[in-house]
Protein backbone atom coordinates (compact mmCIF):
# COMPACT_ATOMS: atom_id res chain seq x y z
CA UNK A 1 0.00 0.00 0.00
CA UNK A 2 3.07 2.09 0.73
CA UNK A 3 3.99 2.15 -2.92
CA UNK A 4 0.21 2.84 -3.96
CA UNK A 5 0.27 6.22 -1.90
CA UNK A 6 3.24 6.84 -2.77
CA UNK A 7 2.62 7.07 -6.64
CA UNK A 8 -0.86 9.12 -5.34
CA UNK A 9 1.46 11.37 -3.71
CA UNK A 10 3.73 12.26 -6.95
CA UNK A 11 0.95 12.15 -8.90
CA UNK A 12 -0.67 14.88 -6.87
CA UNK A 13 2.39 17.48 -8.22
CA UNK A 14 0.45 16.96 -11.71
CA UNK A 15 -2.58 18.36 -10.16
CA UNK A 16 -4.29 21.51 -12.53
CA UNK A 17 -5.95 23.30 -9.73
CA UNK A 18 -5.53 27.13 -10.66
CA UNK A 19 -8.80 28.15 -9.65
CA UNK A 20 -8.92 26.37 -6.32
CA UNK A 21 -5.32 25.27 -5.66
CA UNK A 22 -6.19 22.43 -4.06
CA UNK A 23 -4.53 19.21 -5.77
CA UNK A 24 -5.49 16.05 -5.15
CA UNK A 25 -3.63 12.73 -6.31
CA UNK A 26 -5.22 9.30 -6.54
CA UNK A 27 -4.27 5.90 -7.50
CA UNK A 28 -5.60 2.64 -8.37
CA UNK A 29 -4.37 -1.03 -7.94
CA UNK A 30 -5.06 -3.21 -11.00
CA UNK A 31 -6.03 -7.04 -10.43
CA UNK A 32 -2.34 -7.73 -11.84
CA UNK A 33 -1.06 -5.08 -9.31
CA UNK A 34 -0.44 -2.42 -11.54
CA UNK A 35 -0.96 1.12 -10.41
CA UNK A 36 -2.65 3.73 -12.33
CA UNK A 37 -2.45 7.51 -11.31
CA UNK A 38 -4.70 10.64 -11.88
CA UNK A 39 -4.77 14.31 -10.42
CA UNK A 40 -7.29 16.48 -10.24
CA UNK A 41 -7.92 18.83 -13.78
CA UNK A 42 -10.01 22.06 -13.10
CA UNK A 43 -11.93 23.75 -16.16
CA UNK A 44 -12.72 27.42 -16.16
CA UNK A 45 -16.10 26.67 -16.54
CA UNK A 46 -15.76 24.61 -12.89
CA UNK A 47 -18.31 22.48 -13.55
CA UNK A 48 -16.27 20.89 -15.99
CA UNK A 49 -13.51 19.65 -13.19
CA UNK A 50 -12.41 16.42 -12.95
CA UNK A 51 -11.44 14.83 -9.87
CA UNK A 52 -8.36 12.98 -9.14
CA UNK A 53 -10.20 9.62 -7.92
CA UNK A 54 -11.86 9.60 -11.61
CA UNK A 55 -9.10 10.45 -14.04
CA UNK A 56 -7.45 7.68 -12.05
CA UNK A 57 -10.24 5.28 -12.81
CA UNK A 58 -10.74 6.34 -16.24
CA UNK A 59 -7.54 6.11 -16.88
CA UNK A 60 -7.19 2.37 -16.03
CA UNK A 61 -10.40 1.74 -17.87
CA UNK A 62 -9.33 3.50 -21.00
CA UNK A 63 -5.57 1.22 -20.66
CA UNK A 64 -7.95 -1.60 -20.79
CA UNK A 65 -7.98 -2.82 -16.88
CA UNK A 66 -11.22 -3.36 -15.67
CA UNK A 67 -10.84 -5.20 -12.22
CA UNK A 68 -9.29 -3.37 -9.18
CA UNK A 69 -7.56 -3.67 -5.53
CA UNK A 70 -7.25 -0.78 -3.80
CA UNK A 71 -7.16 3.04 -4.22
CA UNK A 72 -5.73 5.68 -2.29
CA UNK A 73 -5.86 9.40 -2.70
CA UNK A 74 -3.96 12.50 -1.02
CA UNK A 75 -4.61 16.03 -0.39
CA UNK A 76 -2.54 18.51 1.86
CA UNK A 77 -5.49 17.89 4.58
CA UNK A 78 -6.86 14.66 4.52
CA UNK A 79 -10.12 15.13 2.04
CA UNK A 80 -11.85 12.29 1.74
CA UNK A 81 -13.78 11.34 -1.88
CA UNK A 82 -16.54 13.46 -2.86
CA UNK A 83 -19.54 12.31 -3.40
CA UNK A 84 -19.70 11.72 -7.42
CA UNK A 85 -16.57 9.96 -6.82
CA UNK A 86 -17.99 7.61 -4.19
CA UNK A 87 -20.90 6.45 -6.66
CA UNK A 88 -17.80 5.98 -9.50
CA UNK A 89 -15.81 3.85 -7.49
CA UNK A 90 -18.74 1.69 -6.00
CA UNK A 91 -19.45 1.58 -9.98
CA UNK A 92 -16.23 0.59 -11.07
CA UNK A 93 -14.15 -0.84 -8.33
CA UNK A 94 -17.05 -2.15 -5.78
CA UNK A 95 -16.07 -2.91 -2.10
CA UNK A 96 -12.46 -1.66 -2.26
CA UNK A 97 -10.20 -0.57 0.63
CA UNK A 98 -9.25 2.98 -0.30
CA UNK A 99 -6.66 4.87 1.20
CA UNK A 100 -6.73 8.86 2.46
CA UNK A 101 -3.70 10.44 3.49
CA UNK A 102 -2.29 13.46 4.15
CA UNK A 103 0.83 16.00 3.89
CA UNK A 104 2.24 15.04 6.93
CA UNK A 105 1.99 11.23 6.32
CA UNK A 106 -1.46 10.66 8.44
CA UNK A 107 -3.30 7.22 6.53
CA UNK A 108 -7.18 6.62 6.81
CA UNK A 109 -8.39 3.33 5.67
CA UNK A 110 -11.86 3.47 4.69
CA UNK A 111 -13.84 1.05 2.06
CA UNK A 112 -16.11 2.21 -0.69
CA UNK A 113 -18.85 0.56 1.57
CA UNK A 114 -18.06 2.48 4.57
CA UNK A 115 -17.97 5.98 2.53
CA UNK A 116 -20.96 5.49 0.35
CA UNK A 117 -23.26 3.09 2.78
CA UNK A 118 -26.90 1.77 0.30
CA UNK A 119 -25.34 2.95 -2.78
CA UNK A 120 -27.15 2.96 -5.90
CA UNK A 121 -26.37 -0.16 -7.16
CA UNK A 122 -26.26 -0.87 -11.13
CA UNK A 123 -27.96 -3.98 -10.79
CA UNK A 124 -31.34 -2.33 -9.92
CA UNK A 125 -31.03 -1.42 -13.80
CA UNK A 126 -31.41 -5.12 -15.05
N1 LIG B 1 -11.36 17.11 -5.89
C1 LIG B 1 -10.84 15.88 -6.20
O1 LIG B 1 -9.95 15.79 -7.05
N2 LIG B 1 -11.34 14.80 -5.60
C2 LIG B 1 -12.34 14.81 -4.68
O2 LIG B 1 -12.81 13.76 -4.27
C3 LIG B 1 -12.83 16.09 -4.15
C4 LIG B 1 -12.43 17.30 -4.92
C5 LIG B 1 -10.85 18.29 -6.57
C6 LIG B 1 -11.83 18.95 -7.49
C7 LIG B 1 -11.31 20.36 -7.52
O3 LIG B 1 -10.29 20.45 -8.49
C8 LIG B 1 -10.68 20.55 -6.15
O4 LIG B 1 -10.49 19.25 -5.61
C9 LIG B 1 -11.52 21.38 -5.19
O5 LIG B 1 -12.81 20.89 -5.10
Amino acid sequence: MKKLIEAARITKRHAHAPYSKYQVGAAVLTEDDTIICGCNVESSSYGLTCCAERVAIFSAIAQGYNKFKALAVITDNGGTPCGACRQVIWDLCGDIPIYISDNEGNIEKSTCKKLLPNAFDSSKLK
